[in-house]
């Protein structure tokens, strides 16, 4: 398989972190991005021990998708469309992944654009194509690289891109369904907003999804 490289920008946060351990594997490179090179050093350092294979490097957000195939996007919703915005111009011929879910405290809401995913192509423009997956993920479970994995709905309207983050979600060990272009993904950001409040109620970290009646694809 051919060395795969993966920024995950806002990548010191719980998710991109439980994402980074995931990740790791032969081949795989995976880039922290940070505001602070230091604080993405840092992260590094205390996930590195955890990793079961591949490389763990950190930098900035903005060198971290230099190299990069696959970028993914984990910052508050608070921060994303500044953030896409700084990232403007470094992203052709990567794809982006998306996990961004709009939240006013704990819940969820509709943004302008329709969802965070179609924020991030309004800002893109046809820079890079954007799919959203992972939202509906516990990051809990996601970092222990042993527990079992929900399903991840994946959408976007760049079917090619889509089919080859399909790929990854399935090599970090969750099944991936192909969840319809990007006009979807406002349901399935607001579905984490229900998830949260389902965690809240049953003291549960490991609220997910899992989608049942479609059999083997
Ligand atoms: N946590 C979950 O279980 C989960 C599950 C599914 C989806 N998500 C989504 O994934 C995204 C990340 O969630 P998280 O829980 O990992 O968040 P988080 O830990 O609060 O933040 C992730 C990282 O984003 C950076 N950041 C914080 N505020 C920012 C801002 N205003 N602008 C730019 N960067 C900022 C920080 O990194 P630096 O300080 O190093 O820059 C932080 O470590 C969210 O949009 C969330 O909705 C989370």
């Amino acid at each position: 398989m051919d060395q795969l490289n993966v920024a995950i920008v806002g990548g010191t946060g719980n998710l991109g972190s439980a994402l980074a351990l995931r990740l790791g594997a032969p081949g795989v490179k995976i880039i922290i991005g940070s505001r602070d090179a230091e604080k993405a050093k840092n992260a590094v350092a205390t996930l590195k021990p955890k990793l079961r294979a591949g490389e763990l490097v950190g930098t900035t957000n903005r060198e971290a998708v230099k190299d990069a195939d696959f970028v993914v996007i984990a910052v508050p919703y608070e921060g994303h469309s500044q953030m896409v915005s700084d990232l403007k111009g470094q992203l052709a011929g990567k794809i982006v992944i998306d996990t961004v879910v709009p939240l006013n405290k704990v819940k969820p809401f509709v943004p302008p654009a329709g969802s965070a995913l179609q924020e991030a192509q309004q800002i893109l423009n046809g820079e890079a194509p954007v799919v959203g997956a992972l939202h509906n993920i516990s990051a809990v479970d996601l970092g222990d690289v042993d527990a079992p994995l929900g399903d991840v709905l994946v959408c976007g309207d760049d079917v090619a891109a889509k089919q080859r983050v399909m790929e990854i979600i399935q090599r970090i060990g969750a099944t991936a369904y192909d969840a319809g272009p990007a006009s979807n993904a406002y349901v399935i950001e607001g579905l984490t907003g229900v998830i949260i409040y389902l965690n809240r109620k049953y003291k549960s970290k490991h609220g997910s999804i899992k989608i049942t009646g479609i059999g083997n694809h």
